[in-house]
Order: structure tokens, then sequence, then C-alpha cells
């Protein structure tokens, strides 16, 4: 079994899904304007808590009662919003939605809150594979679909997916994070669960780009070793996409002939 991080993901949600929020995180967070949010806490309305230095805390549940659940509530959006940030739309239109089709079996790996599984949901069946219980947890308060299959692995194998079962494989946000010896197993476990014409899409880091370099959780691959993983692994490049993202590369794949 390769070594994993077991910390980084889990504390990573707990930082996020905190139950109480001071009032300049929650009008960050999108749940009201400053000048709605301060009206009700003021008038009452808003029950709130004036804690050190004479910052408001506020509860999300409350926060949820007066003003309902803002879209940057989902886990994840505080890494940009697919619906919004330019790079990650035009993911979402070019790379993402073209190969999610009714007909279609897919296969999201560390979806996190949802924040892409909510455009991956139109497939007859997806099956949504994470290391952690935590985080098919926080997926499972967000999203509740009959079509939504979790799945908790045990780092890189996809337990209960059958042999060429899967049409369209999508992760984003979690090899950018994982090392090459487990990106290694990770491509070598898919080939079983890929039709032969399935196609696979993983955002990966490039450590070529400042915004990957600086960032300590980014691990070390660039476009050249992954593009040696993919390939030795026996898979057919069909696209790289190296440069719409900032801190990352986009490579889609199929199985070739081995
Ligand atoms: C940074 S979050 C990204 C979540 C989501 N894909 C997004 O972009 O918002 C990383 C996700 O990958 C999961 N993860 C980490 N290591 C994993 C592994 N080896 N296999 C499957 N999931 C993993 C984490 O639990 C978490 O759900």
């Amino acid at each position: 079994m390769p070594d994993i991080d077991t910390d980084l993901h889990v504390k990573m949600l707990k930082a996020y899904m905190r139950d109480a929020l001071f009032m300049n995180d929650a009008i960050k967070r999108g749940y009201a304007t400053r000048d709605d949010m301060i009206k009700a806490v003021r008038s009452g309305k808003l029950p709130h808590q004036v804690v050190e230095n004479g910052r408001t805390l506020i509860k999300i549940a409350d926060l949820e009662q007066v003003f309902g659940k803002p879209r940057s509530a989902i886990y994840g959006m505080q890494w940009g919003d697919p619906d919004t940030v330019p790079p990650l739309l035009y993911v979402k239109q070019t790379y993402v939605l073209p190969y999610v089709k009714p007909e279609h079996v897919g296969l999201e790996i560390g979806p996190g809150g949802g924040r892409w599984t909510q455009y991956l949901l139109p497939m007859k069946k997806l099956y949504v594979v994470d290391h952690y219980q935590e985080l098919l947890d926080a997926l499972q308060r967000q999203i509740n679909a009959p079509n939504l299959v979790s799945i908790l692995n045990s780092g890189t194998d996809f337990p209960g997916v059958g042999d060429e079962e899967i049409d369209f494989l999508f992760s984003f946000g979690v090899f950018v994070h994982l090392d090459p010896h487990v990106i290694e197993s990770y491509l070598k476990n898919m080939w079983r669960i890929l039709k032969p014409e399935g196609v696979a899409f993983i955002q990966y880091s490039d450590k070529t780009k400042i915004m990957a370099r600086i960032n300590n959780s980014f691990v070390d691959t660039t476009t050249e070793s992954m593009r040696e993983m993919v390939r030795d692994a026996g898979y057919e490049i069909i696209l790289e996409d190296n440069t719409t993202l900032w801190h990352s590369n986009v490579v889609i794949f199929r199985r070739g002939s081995r």
C-alpha cells in the first residue's frame, strides 16, 4: 500500500466546516452582504456572540436559518467556483460537460464536498471514490442522489467497481497532492475499470509553475513526468492542457493497446 498523508484532507475539511464563523468570514463566504449582516445582527434577528477583541461569532446553523445556504458553503468552493472562476469554467465546459452523458457511467476520485460532483451527476451511475470516510460523509450531507455510489478505498484501488465499467473518470484537486508512486499505482488500477473507449481526466501539479512551487502541499510533478507515467502505464494521451490553470495541468487519456 502506498503511504498517503492521512492528516491533510481531514484537517482541511475540519478547518472549513466549523460550526460557527466570525462575521467577516461569514460575509466572505457569501451568506449576506456586510450591510444585511450588520442589520440582522443589530436587530437581533441573527443570534450571535461577542467574543475576544469584540469580534462577532455566528453559528452556521443560524446563518443558514436567516439567509439560506450559499453555493460557497460547499467544501471546496474556497478554491474557486467552476461556475464563475474563468479557468475553472473553461475546464468545466471544455473537458467535463462533453463527457457527461445520461447513458454513461462515471467515477470521480476524491470528490471532497462535491464542487465538481454536481456536474457529473447527470450520468446513469456515478461512483465517488475517496480515501477518507469524513470526506464521503461531507459529500453525502451536500448531495443526495440515487445514482451516486460512495466507495471508501485504501488509497489507490477501486473496490466494487466492475471491470471495464467506466466511461468517464474524473479527478480534480487530488493528484496535485499525491506522490508519484501513488499516482503510478492509481494509473495501474484504472486500467481494469476503464472501458476500452473510456476517457480519464486528471488534473495534476505542475512544479514548473510558480503557484505550485509556493504551495507546499503540491507534489513535484511536471508535464514531462506525468506524461511519462501515463504512457508507461499503457495509456494513449488524447489531450494535454498546460496553460489554462495557474498551478497545475490537465491530462486526458484512454487505454491504449498494451
Ligand atoms: C483538496 S480535496 C479536492 C476535492 C474536490 N475534488 C474539489 O476539487 O473540490 C482532495 C480530495 O481527495 C481526497 N483524497 C485524498 N487522497 C486520496 C486518495 N488517495 N484517493 C482518493 N481520494 C483521496 C480527499 O479526501 C478529498 O476529498
